[in-house]
Parts: structure tokens; C-alpha cells; sequence
């Protein structure tokens, strides 16, 4: 039975700045990536898409899609403390007149991941004060290009970003420490609202929202109290602070199972994707709802979803059962507004280096050239249409 979507829908691809642009040697991790024995490989060229974003685009409009989210990169806008370059500024703003002109939404996002390396020596996110830095970039950057963003992301997936470099890790600055990992998901709180705010005062009137990273978190054998702790600290947090916001970015991939001492592994006989989790495409519809109903009703917009598999076959199959969900959710009334697949093209995938294949497109690693897989024409037939057969 054919699935219909409503007009006005939001389709689009993700990517980050520092996954495909390529160069971003003045971010912190670039620095990771040739000092920790955790990361795979570097991230070097990427997918060059600093100088070929007009290809790009064009194969993202060709597919049938009308936005693109994209983050800008604090490292090149502000390489230094208060300098700023306009240079930098102004290749952003052509990229979203670019994507004016072929009717695609430029959603812009202002931290992906990736900081300046002036920030990270001043103590990065567990630092307080990095709130108000990043404020002041935001500022500046939305004053630039605000009367061209379609929509605006303030941050993308604190919590990962506070648990990979404080608790686990494997991101930078790679401690293990709980007390600055708590003070990193404040300090992001606090830089999400100064930035909603300093969006709000400039040119331009895109709705603000953050990207959340969220799970379908499952409790097993009387895992329940375990499970309240870890998504405490990973979602609920910052679920409680967006009173006020336009709209909440949700990001979800697959569950999480968590016993009496924590998260488990996958089930066995469940099929497991290129980064290790579980193909669980129904941990979308889960999350939604959730975001939903905790934040108290604020718009939710599906950010981020797809799959890490050289099997595109399994990419349209995932796809389609998380877009079965988010019909679902639709039907019970709950305000989705759009769906935005991870993502566009194969690309540097942090830790991982280039091994795991989220694209819709495969990407050549010494030419660059850019290879459209079926799964590309599928999703981009969906965004063009509104119905899914
Ligand atoms: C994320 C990340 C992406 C990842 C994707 C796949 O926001 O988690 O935004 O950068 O590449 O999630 O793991």
C-alpha cells in the first residue's frame, strides 16, 4: 500500500562540515585524528566538497529533494580569537545562494562536531565560557548569512559530543572524567539558548532548533533504572531545555538495550550494520514520540537517519521502514515536518574513518567523483512525489 506524505514536506541530506569539506586542519579534530590511536584514519580531502558543492547540489535537486543540511565550520569563520574571516563568510553565503537558486532550503548548522583548536586549548565544552564564544561566532556568522538560512540548527548532538570527549573518550579531547562531561552538557545548553537568542536578533527569521541525538532505548531483565540514568545524560537533559525553540532536530540510527549494568549488545540473530548496531529502523518512529511528547509538544523536524551498509539494497529497506514510522506518527497527529536522510554522500565518518557507507551517493577517494546509488534516485522519487509505493 502506497504512503503519502503532506505537502510541504521537508526533504532532504545531511552532511557536516568537516566530513566532506576536506582541509579542516584548524578544528580539533584534525588534531584527534593525527594524535589518537582511536581514530582509524585521517580525514584529509574528505570529499572536497568545499570546492564542488555546486556538483553536489545539483545531484541533490536532479534526486528530486528541497533542503540540504549543512553545517558551517567555526575553525574556518574564526580561526583565531575574535578574528574573523570574511572570506570564509562569504564562500558559505555562496553555497546558500546556491542552494536558492536550485529551490533547495539551505538548514544550516553552526557546530558539527568539530571546534576550533583556539577553543579546545581554552578548555573546549567542559569550559562555561565556550558558551559565549560560540554566541559571539553565531552572531557574527548569522549576521553574514541569516537572511539566507532556510532554517538553523544551533548545535549538533551534544550529547555526543560531551560522552565521546569526556566519558568515553574516543572524541577529543578523549577524558574520562564525569564531572566535565556534566559541565559540557551544560555549557551546550547554555550556548543553544544564547545562540537561539543572537539568531533571533539577526537578519533573516528561520525557525531555531538543536539536533538531538536519540535512541529507541529498550529496557531488559529489569534494566530500568540503568536505562533512566544513561538517557538522563544523554537526551533528556537537553529534551527539557528547548522550551520556546521552533522546532527539535531528531537524530536516530537504532535501539539500545540496557540490562541492571548497562547498555547490552546486539540481540543475537539481529542483523548488525557497519557500525555495529542493531538494523532497527523502527527506533525512529520510538524517538520522535519521544521527543515529542517530553519537550511538550515542540515541532520535531527528522534531522538525521539512515544506515552505515555496502548493501544498498538494505539502505532503501531501512529507509523505508523508518519512513513507515514517521507516517505513523503523523497519523497520530504528532507535528513532524520533515524527513532529512544521513546522508548525501559517503564520507569521513569520525572514529571510523571512511569504512562505514552512510551515502545515497559513493564517493571515488582518489578522483573524488561522485557514483549515485539506486537508493538516491528511490528517496529522491519519494521527496519529489510525497508518496511512497
Ligand atoms: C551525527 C553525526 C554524523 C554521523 C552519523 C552516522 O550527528 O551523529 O551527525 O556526523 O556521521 O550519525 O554515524
Amino acid at each position: 500500500m502506497s504512503v503519502t506524505f503532506p505537502e510541504g514536506f521537508i526533504w532532504g541530506t545531511a552532511t557536516a562540515a568537516h566530513q566532506v569539506e576536506g582541509g579542516n586542519w584548524n578544528n580539533d579534530w584534525w588534531e584527534w585524528e593525527h594524535t589518537s590511536e582511536r581514530v582509524r584514519e585521517p580525514s584529509g580531502d574528505a570529499c572536497d566538497q568545499y570546492n564542488r558543492y555546486e556538483e553536489d547540489l545539483d545531484l541533490l535537486a536532479g534526486f528530486g529533494f528541497n533542503a540540504y543540511r549543512f553545517s558551517i565550520e567555526w575553525a574556518r569563520i574564526e580561526p583565531e580569537d575574535g578574528e574573523f574571516s570574511r572570506v570564509a563568510l562569504d564562500h558559505y553565503r555562496r553555497v546558500c545562494a546556491a542552494c536558492h537558486e536550485r529551490n533547495i532550503t539551505p538548514i544550516v548548522t553552526f557546530h558539527h562536531f568539530s571546534s576550533p583548536r583556539w577553543v579546545a586549548a581554552r578548555g573546549g565544552w567542559a569550559w562555561p565560557g565556550t558558551a559565549e564564544l560560540f554566541a559571539r561566532y553565531v552572531e557574527r556568522a548569522n549576521g553574514h548569512l541569516g537572511d539566507l538560512i532556510g532554517r538553523a540548527c544551533t548545535i549538533n548532538e551534544p550529547s555526543m559530543v560531551a560522552t565521546g570527549g569526556y566519558l568515553s573518550g574516543a572524541f577529543p579531547p578523549g577524558e574520562r572524567d564525569r564531572e566535565a562531561r556534566h559541565r559540557a552538557n551544560a555549557t551546550f545548553i547554555d550556548a543553544h539558548h544564547r545562540a537561539v537568542e543572537a539568531i533571533r536578533s539577526g537578519p533573516g527569521d528561520a525557525p531555531v532548533g538543536i539536533c538531538l541525538a536519540m535512541s529507541d532505548y529498550q529496557a531488559v531483565d529489569g534494566g530500568e533504572s540503568y536505562l533512566e540514568r544513561i538517557r538522563s545524560g544523554m537526551e533528556d537533559v537537553f529534551l527539557d531545555a528547548l522550551a520556546g525553540d521552533d522546532f527539535v532536530g531528531v537524530q536516530c540510527y537504532s535501539r539500545t538495550r540496557v540490562g541492571p549494568s548497562g547498555a547490552l549488545r546486539p540481540e543475537p540473530g539481529v542483523e548488525v550494520t557497519q557500525m555495529g548496531y542493531e538494523f532497527w529502523p523502527e527506533s525512529l518512529e520510538a524517538t520522535i514520540r519521544r521527543a515529542y511528547d517530553r519537550s511538550g509538544g515542540v515541532p520535531v523536524v527528522v534531522t538525521e537517519n539512515g544506515i552505515g551498509t555496502d548493501d544498498d539494497t538494505r539502505r532503501i529497506e531501512y529507509t523505508r521502514q523508518a519512513l513507515q514510522g514517521v507516517r505513523r506518527c503523523l497519523d497520530d497527529g504528532i507535528d513532524v515536518r520533515g524527513y532529512v536522510h544521513w546522508t548525501l554522500l559517503d564520507n569521513f565518518e569520525w572514529a571510523e574513518g571512511y569504512r562505514p557507507t552512510f551515502g545515497l551517493v559513493a564517493v571515488d577517494r582518489e578522483t573524488f567523483e561522485r557514483r549515485p546509488k539506486p537508493s538516491a534516485t528511490w528517496l529522491g522519487n519519494i521527496a519529489h512525489t510525497g508518496v511512497m509505493d
